[in-house]
């Protein structure tokens, strides 16, 4: 655990699944184990926690049906103290059944897929685990904040309990103590106690500072639960003249999207998986984070909370109507037909999913607002039915949690969507891919507070390192951004994104944007159909290495120099073609070289397209890019070199030592030739040997068209480079992982199991 088995199936052109399941099977799975319960169990009340099951899971214990959920990603706990049996062999099992398909419009998994924990706890518990505290007020000399910590006691015996408490800064040292007494009513009750923190260091993106309470609970005066919260101390608000604030300062989101697999590794929760995908983010300049489109492991939040990421935290895909899609079994095929997603279970879950979702996230001060819903069919045709849901949600998460704005993420393609009463009980409305509205929506509808939730990423639909020469020409790009001046479809798949770029930074009113997305995702290979099965969308690919557009968007939103240069220089054959050299840049202009001679200056012009651009006839050497600050001053230099044929495999890891069994490090291979440039254009199949005390965990190309098994050994590189993902096989000491294929020299590293 956690475990999801359908990236263990082979990728099938006939899967009910479709692309849009990735071409995988899904179907139904039993899981069993048999475990004796120690004695020491007896004295404590047992909970089986489900960090979530993908999905429709039935949960037996000892023969006896417990419980299970439809939805596949909410947190469900179970008491099992009474049906435990002492001194004998317990059984578990689950059924989790995936079968009804197409069942998702990208890649879910099947499986028990997160975390799974047995909690040992007295009788009386902090309600959700954890006190929930806010901010009440904060400066540079004192905080001010609210702790409230739900009671529930499990038996009617208990009468009275004491809440102490402490916070203590991330040196350990005590910032404030409390303790709160009170009679327990029917078995609940909440303590209630307020804290004032003097010069206290605010959590914010650049400075992700934690606090800890740690919570005591007694019960008549025993001990009887625990809690260690981490707690940022931070306020915010959104306002309609100037978006988002953080601390009292305006904070632009520069936001991804992002769906919750994890590549080869498939729709597991693995915390060094999700670690490494927020720093790839992160580098890149990303201040916040879409969680798409339902709620993700928990985590992958505490990590957000670590990393300093903004966070919004979207509970629902899908209402009671069911979305439709494409089809696409074959090209061209405009069938469209109903997902079997959340549909069919809302009206009877919807309470309960979000109540849960909403107990488990709220104590994480990453999350600036909640998402309702994305691109809703109730949202999008102004759906009356709707209404009643919508103030029902509004109000619950109103309730649980009064300090995050509620949104949903919203379509504009329809007519009358543009003023639907939906709006009315929303703090902010997202706005999926209607750029193009805001300035018209800003003058309608002043009070309306707006972010991008959704926006186009500069995604050519082309795979890493791969570059169709023709597209590329189409870019010497002459439109003027300023203007917003329609986009012909030839140009669109860049430009639209530089567009969109261009007016989330010009316009204030706009709380920032949210591109689709950071990285690309199993399943949904829009606007392919097999052998394509993963997503084209993300700024890097399903590896994690990044594309050109990653380069486009750490120049917009970081601050330092950054100069990219593409395409690759391997055009044998090609000898004297003029070819569409583009680099993306934050330094004011550029002067571009082949082989020590100058190919010209080019000025980064803000009223034009956001990349530089040159077109050079193709001889082989050595491209280099120089790039200058406004003074004329060299700020950065990137550099491309023909290669020569592949005559090296070298490897890096990521991490080098590995401390438990969940722990992963990524190792990324990269073929070079004999005077060590990296090769972009063979595609060798390597072979990853990992001595004893290893075990491949997946491996990886990026590619959305490889249907080879990721759960394998061995995968060709695609633009020079492939990924292993290794995680220890249980032994200590060090151990190597080499890298063949063919004649190459093989490569090799080795980690530590510790
Ligand atoms: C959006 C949708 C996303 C994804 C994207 C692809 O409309 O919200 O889930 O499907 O389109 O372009």
């Amino acid at each position: 655990m956690p475990h999801d088995w359908s990236i263990e199936t082979p990728f099938d052109r006939d899967s009910p699944a479709l692309g849009r399941g990735g071409y995988l099977t899904m179907g139904v799975g039993w899981y069993r184990k048999r475990f004796t319960a120690p004695a020491y169990w007896t004295e404590r009340d047992v909970d089986l926690r489900f960090g979530g099951i993908y999905r429709r899971s039935e949960i037996w214990l000892n023969g006896k049906l417990i419980g299970g959920r439809p939805g596949g990603y909410v947190e469900h706990n179970y008491r099992i103290g009474d049906l435990l049996m002492f001194g004998q062999e317990n059984v578990l099992a689950v059924r989790v059944d995936n079968s009804l398909q197409p069942g998702s419009r990208a890649y879910t998994g099947s499986g028990i897929n997160r975390e799974v924990t047995v909690l040992l706890r007295g009788n009386v518990q902090i309600e959700g685990d954890h006190p929930f505290v806010t901010t009440v007020s904060a400066d540079g000399t004192l905080a001010k904040l609210r702790i409230r910590c739900g009671i529930r006691a499990l038996s009617a015996d208990a009468k009275s309990y004491t809440v102490k408490t402490a916070l203590l800064d991330r040196e350990g040292r005590l910032c404030w103590t409390g303790q709160a007494d009170g009679e327990l009513t029917a078995g609940a009750g909440e303590a209630r106690l307020d804290a004032s923190v003097p010069s206290p260091r605010l959590w914010s993106p650049e400075d992700p500072y934690l606090y800890r309470l740690v919570t005591e609970l007694y019960a008549d005066g025993s001990l009887t639960d625990t809690a260690e919260t981490p707690c940022g101390i931070r306020y915010m608000c959104w306002t309609a003249e100037d978006g988002f604030h953080l601390n009292g300062r305006r904070v632009p989101l520069k936001g991804v999207c992002l769906h919750q697999d994890n590549g080869c590794l498939g729709a597991v929760e693995n915390r060094s998986a999700e670690a490494r995908k927020i720093a790839i983010m992160k580098q890149m300049g990303c201040n916040a984070i879409r969680l798409s489109h339902d709620p993700f492991p928990e985590s992958f939040l505490t990590l957000c909370d670590e990393m300093g990421i903004l966070v919004v935290d979207e509970i629902f895909e899908e209402w009671f109507t069911p979305k439709r899609m494409l089809a696409l079994r074959k090209d061209r095929d405009k069938e469209t037909i109903p997902v079997n997603y959340y549909a069919a279970f809302f009206k009877d879950w919807y309470a309960r999913d979000l109540r849960d979702t909403i107990l488990r996230d709220r104590r994480h001060p990453s999350i600036i607002a909640y998402s309702v819903g994305n691109e809703l069919i109730e949202q999008r045709f102004s759906d009356p039915e709707a209404i009643p849901y919508l103030q029902d949600i509004c109000r619950e998460i109103r309730t649980l949690d009064g300090t995050r704005a509620v949104t949903c993420a919203c379509c504009f393609d329809v007519e009358g969507a543009d003023n639907s009463p939906f709006y009315q009980d929303l703090d902010l409305v997202g706005y999926n891919y209607a750029e193009a509205l805001y300035d018209e929506h800003l003058a309608r509808f002043p009070d309306r507070k707006i972010f991008g939730s959704e926006n186009t990423s500069i995604t050519p639909f082309l795979k890493r390192g791969v570059y169709d020469l023709d597209d590329l020409s189409k870019l010497q790009c002459t439109i003027d951004l300023t203007r917003g001046e329609s986009i012909d479809s030839s140009k669109a798949r860049h430009l639209s994104g530089e567009y969109s770029m261009r007016l989330h930074q010009s316009n204030k009113r706009i709380g920032g944007m949210f591109i689709w997305t950071g990285m690309d995702y199993l399943g949904e290979p829009t606007p392919y159909t097999w052998p394509s099965r993963s997503s084209y969308f993300g700024v890097t690919d399903t590896c994690g290495f990044p594309k050109d557009a990653y380069y486009f968007y750490q120049s917009c939103w970081s601050d330092k120099p950054v100069l990219h240069l593409f395409p690759h220089w391997n055009w044998e054959g090609l000898e004297g073609r003029p070819i569409d050299v583009l680099a993306y840049t934050n330094c004011d202009s550029a002067e571009l070289f082949l082989n020590g001679v100058s190919q010209g200056i080019c000025r980064f012009d803000p009223r034009q397209g956001m990349h530089l651009h040159w077109r050079v006839p193709y001889n082989p050497g050595t491209l280099t890019v120089r790039g200058y600050d406004p003074a004329g001053e060299l700020c950065a230099e990137d550099r491309i070199v023909t290669a020569g044929p592949p005559a090296e495999i070298r490897l890096s890891a990521e991490q080098t030592v590995l401390h438990d069994l969940y722990e992963l490090c990524y190792i990324t291979a990269r073929v070079v030739d004999a005077a060590g440039n990296p090769v972009p254009v063979d595609a060798p199949r390597i072979t990853f040997t990992p001595e004893d005390g290893l075990e491949i965990v997946g491996v990886d190309n990026g590619d959305p068209t490889y249907t080879g098994m990721l759960k394998s050994d061995s995968i060709p590189t695609l633009g020079g480079l492939c990924l292993c993902v290794v995680r220890r096989g249980g032994r200590t000491g060090r151990f190597t992982v080499t890298a063949a294929s063919g004649d190459l020299k093989p490569g090799t590293v080795t980690v530590c199991c510790e």
